[in-house]
């Protein structure tokens, strides 16, 4: 079956068409409309305006995938939510407006749940119970999968997400939005422990982050009087400490699940540092724990991971109504 997948939860308007052949995933066409330069000039997204270029957007790219008289699409997948309402609303609306005209399935899939079904693009061998740590610019999850469509929340951000220090700490050194690609790419050129910065929460027992604080001590030693540490030391630094809590707490979470799948997905799973310091703990802690991760192609949003997630929704029997489905920015995955 072919699967037309849309996402607009922030500020990237993409589209896919997949194919689904004996559970694989061949994805065969995405577009993906970035607003990262619209929003540059703000240091942040906008919602009004994602909003306003996600409308203008998403018909030229649909354009581009389909032949809206002759589709050849099976089902549509698109995200509900969690995310900025103004901009769900925009590709809800498409989805379900395609999905009628074209007398076709529609699912609304949860953003979060894409970002975990973005594994199976790249490898669909997922023992369960899996453990997923997904970080992005909005969420830092850690959450057990019993199996596909079962969700429990271990444990979240008490307040910024992992991404999101990441771009504050950008803007403290004044370099590039969005942070994490111009963070980590300085981090390379500096020492991980020139600059000492605290782990938040990281013997706190549970499964739970918080990283403003991280983003306050950076602050300070940006700002503290005498000698400045380089910009690559506090990058190094910086992302070596929000690594260090993530990995400490995704080992603690896979023991406790009993996993069998260590996952990752969300934006700040394109982080290197992440990546390597994440598979060198589970083979040292967790051998006979199996190691899975996106390629960097489906960290950042996209829509092919809503088709993935959509796939196994459909699966599991699960449709939306075409006149009915809302956006719901605040849907919470496994609470
Ligand atoms: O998943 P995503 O594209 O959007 C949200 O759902 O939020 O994640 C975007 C976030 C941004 O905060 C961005 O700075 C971060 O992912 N990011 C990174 C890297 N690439 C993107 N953070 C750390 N290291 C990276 N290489
Ligand atoms: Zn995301």
């Amino acid at each position: 079956m072919r699967i037309l997948g849309i996402e607009t939860s922030c500020d990237e308007t993409s589209l896919a068409l997949v194919r689904v052949e004996r559970g694989r995933f061949v994805v065969e066409k995405m577009l993906t409309a970035s607003q990262v330069l619209i929003h540059k000039k703000y240091g942040g997204v906008v919602p009004e305006v994602a909003a306003r270029e996600h409308a203008e957007t998403i018909f030229p790219v649909l354009a581009k995938m389909v032949n809206p008289k002759r589709p050849n699409v099976d089902a549509i997948a698109v995200t509900a939510g969690p995310g900025l309402i103004t901009s769900l609303r925009v590709g809800v609306d498409v989805g379900r407006t395609l999905a009628w005209l074209w007398k076709k399935p529609l699912v609304g899939v949860n953003h979060i749940e894409g970002h975990i079904a973005s594994n199976w693009l790249t490898n669909p061998r997922v023992a369960f119970p899996a453990v997923a740590l997904i970080v992005s610019g909005g969420h830092t999850e850690l959450l057990r999968i019993k199996k596909l469509g079962q969700y429990e929340l271990m444990g979240a951000t008490r307040d910024d997400a992992a991404g999101e220090a990441f771009d504050k700490t950008a803007q403290l050194l004044g370099l590039d939005y969005p942070g994490g690609p111009a963070v980590s790419k300085l981090a390379q050129k500096g020492n991980p422990r020139a600059v000492k910065l605290p782990r938040p929460m990281i013997a706190s027992g549970d499964f739970d982050f918080s990283f403003s604080g991280l983003k306050t001590a950076v602050r300070s030693v940006i700002e503290a009087k005498g000698k400045k540490p380089k910009p690559a030391d506090v990058c190094a630094s910086f992302e070596e400490a929000v690594c260090e809590v993530l990995v400490t707490k995704t080992i603690a979470a896979a023991k406790k699940a009993r996993a069998k799948t260590a996952l990752l997905g969300g934006g700040v799973a394109a982080n290197r540092r992440l990546r390597t310091l994440l598979a060198a703990a589970i083979k040292k802690e967790l051998p006979k724990v199996r190691y899975v991760e996106p390629d960097l192609a489906w960290t950042s949003d996209n829509a092919a991971m809503i088709v993935a997630a959509g796939y196994f929704a459909l699966q599991g029997k699960r449709r939306s109504d075409p006149l009915m489905l809302a956006p719901d920015a605040g849907w919470e995955l496994g609470r």
